[in-house]
């Protein structure tokens, strides 16, 4: 699930290996490693915890390999089978130390393979499952690794990507790939294999992606691309467009920090050219479906998980208030598995920032399966679930590296804003509503610009309550997401257990919970429903909870009686969904770096879940 940086090429292995590695740490990760191959034999060096550990073991170790290899894997683990320790840590050797491996995924018959393994006298060290795939490639070796490796994979179930070298082969990895992403770099004179595009940008912008059930064999002489099963395919080579300095923290201390200040640019990237002011409307050519089309859907079904769900969420409401067209948003893996209703006259939207989450690239497949139109909201240009759904918005977020996402999910929801506005243009909404609706957007980057001026006030607000043990988050209607999304922020990044309610729904039964020490942050701004909102806020405020009211401008008196209060720019409901996350999401910054948290890689999380 987490980091593979791969190398062959004429520059020092363990360098670039190491340097990849460390350009993969935003996705989260427990312990790490690399394996160099020289002069014919392989040297392993891991390490439990961070990279920068990694890189000062590697440099003190005195192995020639490691100091003159030019060929080499890396990879930083999310440990799935076995706790991160150094033997549980990538790469993974066989018995006979002669083949080495790192591994993305999980091999689910890794029990029978083991024991199968076993009866031919090979025992496995580790906890990994990713270790009996290397034992059984080692075994099933007869003089040709690609052979090998293709035999293996026949006789596994679960998903991988890989890269493996042996030292009977030098110069050759072969790499695979189901389930778990996979990019080739080629550059002048080398290769680089990596698990996400931001490794290898620095040095190449020729990639080819690898699909599903895709074997790559690189040699000296060149690269070969089949399947799994041996069978030619052919991959284009296609420009990474990301710019490697934008993978960078710069003047800020955390990316959550730099991305969260990017947000008025990106959300301007994400509406550029996509709102037509004349007819009121949104231009998103990538739902390639005319107004004639869209006047057919019947109901849109948004599919995502954590954030990208609650972005969902917004653009359930919107659809259907604005379009008057039946929305439901849904838990990926819940869609996937549950056997859902789908009509051709369906759209589903999967919403995914990496396009690579596991559950929500299954529950498109799934629609898919079932005849619905399917449409991708993504980030990664070039991801899996863009690729597959093959119609879609690109969010033009830029590359987020805080596991914590932010700017992602501002973007999303201007996207769904927009698809809400071309939909409901097909049907009730009249022109000079559109229009009026587009300008609000046009005016987002603006609302967040004012809400990021008060980060000093917020961040006080933050210190005065850092020590608590548990949050609430409360809202109603458009506000209802945002509160959830308001402690899903709070709780990753800080540890404070957070949650978000329906304000309606404190009072059965969480309410309970409450304390003296137990902050609510009641969303008050003007949105329907705002004063019973204010009602339930009382009640926590009466069971001594200190409450923090988020108010729109113009109406702080909705704050009064409050401990303290946040004041976003006042506009329509639907618009004031972003710059009021915005607040939340300083907020819990500030919580988390006042604690002394680790901001950009929260304990436990992956920055893109791919497995289910
Ligand atoms: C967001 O802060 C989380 N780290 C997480 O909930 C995330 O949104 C979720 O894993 C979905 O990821 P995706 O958007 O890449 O599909
Ligand atoms: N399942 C493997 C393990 O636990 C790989 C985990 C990962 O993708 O990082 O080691």
């Amino acid at each position: 699930m987490c980091g593979i940086v791969g190398y062959f090429g004429k520059r020092k292995a363990s360098d670039i290996l190491v340097d990849g590695l460390r350009r993969l740490e935003y996705r989260g990760y427990d312990s790490a490693g690399i394996a160099c191959l020289f002069d014919g034999r392989i040297d392993v060096v891991k390490n439990p915890g961070k990279i920068k550990d990694l890189r000062l073991k590697v440099d003190s170790a005195a192995s020639p390999i490691l100091k003159e290899s030019i060929q080499g894997i890396g990879h930083t683990r999310w440990a799935t089978h076995g706790p991160p320790n150094e033997v549980n840590a990538h790469p993974h050797l066989d018995a006979s130390g002669h083949f080495a491996m790192v591994h993305n995924g999980i091999i689910e018959n890794y029990k029978d393979i083991r024991s199968g393994l076993a009866k031919e006298g090979i025992e496995c060290i580790s906890d990994t499952d990713s270790e009996t795939l290397v034992q059984l490639i080692a075994f099933c070796y007869k003089g040709n690794l690609e052979d090998a490796v293709s035999e293996a994979l026949q006789r596994i179930k679960g998903t991988y990507g890989i890269v493996v070298m042996t030292d009977h082969e030098p110069g050759k990895l072969v790499v695979a790939r189901c389930g778990s992403p996979i990019v080739i770099g080629i550059g002048r004179n080398e290769t680089l294999i990596a698990s996400d595009a931001s490794a290898i940008i620095p040095h190449t912008r020729d990639a080819i992606y690898l699909e599903d059930f895709d074997m790559a064999v690189i040699t000296p002489d060149g690269m070969e691309i089949c399947s799994v099963d041996r069978a030619p395919v052919s991959r284009e080579v296609t420009a990474m467009d990301w710019d490697a300095a934008a993978a960078e923290k710069g003047e800020y201390k955390h990316f959550m920090l730099k991305e969260m200040f990017e947000q008025p640019q990106s959300i301007r990237n994400a509406i550029r050219g996509r709102l037509d002011y004349e007819m009121g409307t949104a231009v998103l050519s990538g739902l390639d479906f005319s107004a004639r089309d869209a006047a057919q859907i019947n109901r849109v079904l948004v599919v995502g998980c954590g954030t990208s769900m609650h972005a969902g969420m917004v653009g359930e409401y919107a659809i259907e208030e604005m379009a008057g067209v039946n929305a439901e948003v849904e838990q990926a893996a819940e869609f996937r598995y549950r056997n859902p209703l789908i009509t051709p006259s369906d759209l589903v939207v999967a919403i995914s920032q990496s396009g690579e989450t596991a559950d929500t690239l299954a529950a498109v497949r799934e629609a898919k399966q079932k005849g619905a139109l399917v449409a991708g909201l993504c980030n990664v240009v070039g991801s899996t679930i863009a690729r597959e759904t093959g119609r879609g918005v690109y969010l033009h977020a830029g590359p987020e590296i805080g596991v914590a996402s932010t700017k992602a999910f501002t973007c999303q929801v201007s996207v769904m804003l927009m698809m809400a506005l071309k939909l409901a243009r097909t049907r009730r909404m009249p022109g000079h509503e559109g229009t009026e609706f587009a300008r609000w957007i046009q005016r987002l980057p603006e609302l967040v610009e004012e809400v990021l001026k008060q980060n000093d006030a917020i961040k006080a607000i933050a210190q005065k309550y850092a020590k608590c043990e548990h949050a609430f988050f409360i809202g109603r209607g458009y506000l209802f997401p945002v509160a959830l999304e308001g402690a899903l922020k709070l709780k990753e990044i800080s540890y404070v257990h957070a949650e978000g309610y329906h304000a309606a729904e404190l009072k059965h039964g969480p309410i309970a919970l409450l304390q003296e020490d137990t902050p609510v942050i009641a969303l008050l701004n003007n949105v329907p429903g705002k004063e019973k909102t204010q009602g339930n806020a009382e009640e926590c405020k009466a069971r001594k909870a200190p409450v923090i009211a988020v108010v729109s401008a113009g109406d702080e008196g909705a704050a009064e009686g409050f401990d303290d209060v946040i004041v976003v720019p006042d506009c329509p409901p639907a618009i004031t969904t972003i710059p009021t996350v915005v607040a939340l999401q300083l907020l819990a910054y500030h919580i988390a770096a006042a604690r002394g948290c680790e901001i950009d890689q929260p304990r436990n999380l992956a920055k893109s879940v791919t497995v289910e």
